[in-house]
């Protein structure tokens, strides 16, 4: 599935409300009559289709029995369009035809006339294009000779996938309209930021030609006491089909916000309204003496190379030194660079000094040599969740780049993970995995990332084919984890995918013995290489593989299946997946419940914002801390904004998911929207997340938990994203809708 969008994020089409005009009426289909295949025929509206199957439209086909492999697919929906129709519209021009979001390409036909296509398919000029997305919204002028008035029509959608899932799938079903001036318009919302001033951009736009007028106006709320802070309105006059309305608010970003955006269509006296969160920051900025961010301890095996860079913030330039540094380690001071490899197991403690022209921080630092690494979890980047498959070396270097001009290697992000589509489509001659043309040499890549203190990580599957396609590592195992080593690589993500093909022909297919062993396999000939590989299992939590990952050596394993930057997404792996597995987490072994999907993502060339809306965007960062997750940002680094690197960049909030104590958060508390997760650290404290699941505000008093939760007698809240001391009588907080408060608490 390919993602495309190409419009601003968050613009939410509330409703268009006649106070005194008239109100179109819609006819609304959710299902079809449905036939697998390809025929120009089907089109036809005197085809004869008894014999087609219901389907519904408001699903992928996939979901109802049709097979995942079908590509090509078509949809028949018979109405009787009413004249009537067109006298309940001010405008009276178009018929629409609303399909909803399409997997992946479609083209309609109303009794055999083309209305509308998107997309492309095998076939056309520019071959097959995933729209997957896209809204699909047809206009047919209402006196077109296509349309029979007063009578019955045949719509068909002929449809193509290029990868399951397929078909048509919008919730909202069919729709199909006479629509009013008013229904053409909507708004877009995004963030703006010009100079040092943050403001909104409120763009008013029309699909329509011809001309609409009325009154726009935009309100800025407090959520919590519901006042409004500013108000605009704007008189509109010859708004139409490329001639948007713009307008700018101003806003404070360390405050929450909603943006409200009404339209009032003149004539007729229908509105549209949009609500939209600008981002806004709570983590205060970091000072600019040195101050150090990374965990105090690192667990490396005797004798592997040790690759890590202190995490100080603070004003450049600035040395990083340490007076009492174990023989066989040296640091880069400029950068904060250490190297080198201790042969002996056993704790090694030192001090490590970080100086700029502003003042001087110290911190002991422990390296435990010995079985174990990840003592804590891995804190980096990877380039599925924005490049997918077109990821190159030229982008995992400007990322890494971009990881240390922005602050993150400060903050302990540290891995630079290459997904997949890094190989070349056949092996060497002497059974080597080649490189393709996109990654002309890891050698120094990797030698590069080292020199930078940070890592570098790599992907492959245990089958004959990844995901995308690319080569696998069977039967080539131990030379793949020697060309690893050879490249210096520090992380394997290894995706069971193409294996699937090899283990459903395996007669013990049915034991857990049979998910465990293209695992093991791995885990074999890694260790036998000379340098420490963090070994990530990525099987989407089959075989319940939390518990037997530790058992091959796994430092994390995905719990689920792949996240995607949407509300729904986030709640079903954060919230209900990850609920049962605390008791598997721990130093060295990590529950993963995939990468972070804040920032400009994409699975592609293509990018855009996280759909997430700011508030969760808190509580994915907030949650994933508290589940003790591998932190591995999915989204252009170079392209990072203030807000995300807030998001990514909180130093109290990235302790709890460091805490050396690694244990990971329980669910304690359900009630009803509210859920409270709450995890013990190495201080004596303990984190606590107060999340709103819910689709309202809710004004929560944690009071009432603290017996249930064992935190009667509380000495200190602090909350964490705002890093202040809160009241420790006072404890009701309001709590957004997906929102989140985070507290740690003593
Ligand atoms: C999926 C995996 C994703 C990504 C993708 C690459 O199976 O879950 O995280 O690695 O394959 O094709």
């Amino acid at each position: 599935m390919i993602t495309i969008m190409k419009k601003p994020i968050f613009t939410l089409l509330l409703c268009a409300s006649g106070m005194m005009g008239l109100q179109a009426q819609t006819l609304t289909f959710k299902t079809a009559k449905f036939k697998v295949g390809d025929e120009v025929g089907y089109k036809s509206p005197d085809f004869n289709a008894t014999g087609w199957r219901d389907i519904r439209v408001t699903d992928n086909w996939d979901n109802q029995g049709v097979p995942a492999d079908t590509r090509f697919a078509w949809y028949r929906i018979e109405m009787r369009l009413d004249k009537k129709m067109l006298e309940q519209s001010d405008l009276k021009e178009y018929l629409e035809f609303d399909l909803g979001p399409i997997d992946d390409a479609d083209e309609a036909y109303l009794n055999g006339e083309r209305i509308g296509k998107t997309g492309g398919m095998p076939g056309d000029k520019g071959g097959y294009a995933s729209a997957w997305s896209q809204p699909r919204r047809y206009l047919v002028k209402a006196d077109s000779k296509c349309i029979r008035w007063d009578a019955t029509n045949v719509l068909t959608v002929r449809c193509y996938s290029g990868n399951h899932p397929g078909g048509m799938f919008g919730r909202e079903g069919v729709r199909v309209r006479v629509p009013s001036r008013v229904d053409g318009t909507s708004f877009a919302i995004s963030p703006q930021k010009h100079a040092d001033k943050h403001s909104i951009a409120v763009e008013l736009k029309s699909r329509y030609a011809s001309s609409v007028s009325g009154t726009m106006k935009v309100e800025l709320v407090d959520p919590e006491t519901e006042e409004v802070v500013n108000t605009l309105n704007q008189k509109v006059s010859s708004l139409r089909e490329g001639k948007p309305v713009k307008v700018n608010v101003e806003y404070d970003p360390s405050r929450m916000f909603l943006a409200k955006a009404t339209f009032t269509e003149k004539k007729s006296g229908l509105s549209i309204t949009s609500s939209y969160q600008p981002p806004y920051i709570l983590t205060p900025p970091a000072p600019a003496t040195p101050r150090f961010n990374t965990t105090d301890i690192y667990g490396v095996r005797p004798g592997s190379p040790i690759h890590f860079r202190f995490g100080v913030s603070g004003e450049r330039p600035m040395k990083i030194t340490s007076p009492d540094l174990p023989s066989g380690l040296s640091i880069n001071p400029d950068n904060g660079a250490l190297s080198g490899s201790l042969a002996k197991a056993g704790g090694y403690t030192f001090t490590v000094v970080a100086e700029n022209a502003k003042g001087k921080a110290e911190q002991k630092f422990t390296i435990r040599v010995g079985s174990k690494i990840a003592l804590t979890p891995p804190m980096g980047w990877n380039s599925w969740n924005c490049w997918g498959l077109s990821v190159t070396q030229d982008k995992v270097i400007s990322s890494a780049k971009a990881l240390i001009e922005k602050g993150l290697a400060d903050y302990g992000y540290a891995y630079m993970n290459i997904d997949d589509g890094w190989e070349a489509p056949q092996r060497n001659a002497d059974g080597t995995i080649a490189v393709n043309e996109k990654f002309p040499s890891m050698k120094e890549l990797g030698d590069w990332l080292h020199s930078e203190g940070l890592k570098f990580g790599i992907y492959s599957s245990p089958g004959d084919l990844t995901c995308g396609g690319y080569l696998g590592s069977i039967d080539h195992e131990l030379q793949d984890a020697e060309s690893y080593n050879s490249w210096g690589v520090d992380y394997l993500k290894y995706d069971w995918c193409g294996y699937g093909r090899k283990h459903a022909t395996e007669p013990d297919n049915q034991t857990v013995a049979s998910f465990v062993r293209p695992y093991l396999l791995m885990e074999r000939c890694l260790r036998q290489q000379p340098r420490d590989i963090f070994y990530s299992l990525c099987q989407y939590g089959m075989a319940d593989v939390w518990k037997w990952g530790e058992a091959v050596d796994a430092n994390s394993w995905r719990t689920t299946g792949d996240i995607t930057d949407t509300w729904a997404s986030m709640y079903d792996i954060g919230f209900v997946r990850q609920a049962a597995l605390q008791p598997y987490a721990k130093p060295g072994h990590w529950n993963d419940p995939d990468m972070l999907i804040v920032g400009k993502v994409g699975w592609s060339a293509n990018l855009r914002d996280s759909r997430l809306t700011p508030d969760e965007q808190y509580t994915h960062i907030s949650l994933w801390t508290l589940l003790a997750s591998n932190m591995l940002i999915g989204c252009d680094l170079a392209q990072l904004d203030d807000f995300t690197i807030s998001l990514l960049c909180n130093n109290e909030v990235n302790a709890v998911n460091q805490d050396i104590l690694g244990i990971q958060a329980k669910r304690d508390i359900v009630d009803g929207d509210i859920q409270i997760w709450t995890r013990p650290l190495s201080d004596g404290s303990r984190a606590v997340g107060i999340f709103n699941v819910g689709t309202e505000p809710q004004k929560v008093d944690f009071g009432k938990y603290l017996k249930e939760l064992e935190l009667e007698g509380i000495s200190s809240v602090r909350d964490l994203w705002r890093q202040k001391n809160l009241s420790t009588s006072d404890l009701r907080y309001y709590i957004p809708t997906h929102g989140v408060r985070y507290l740690k608490v003593k």
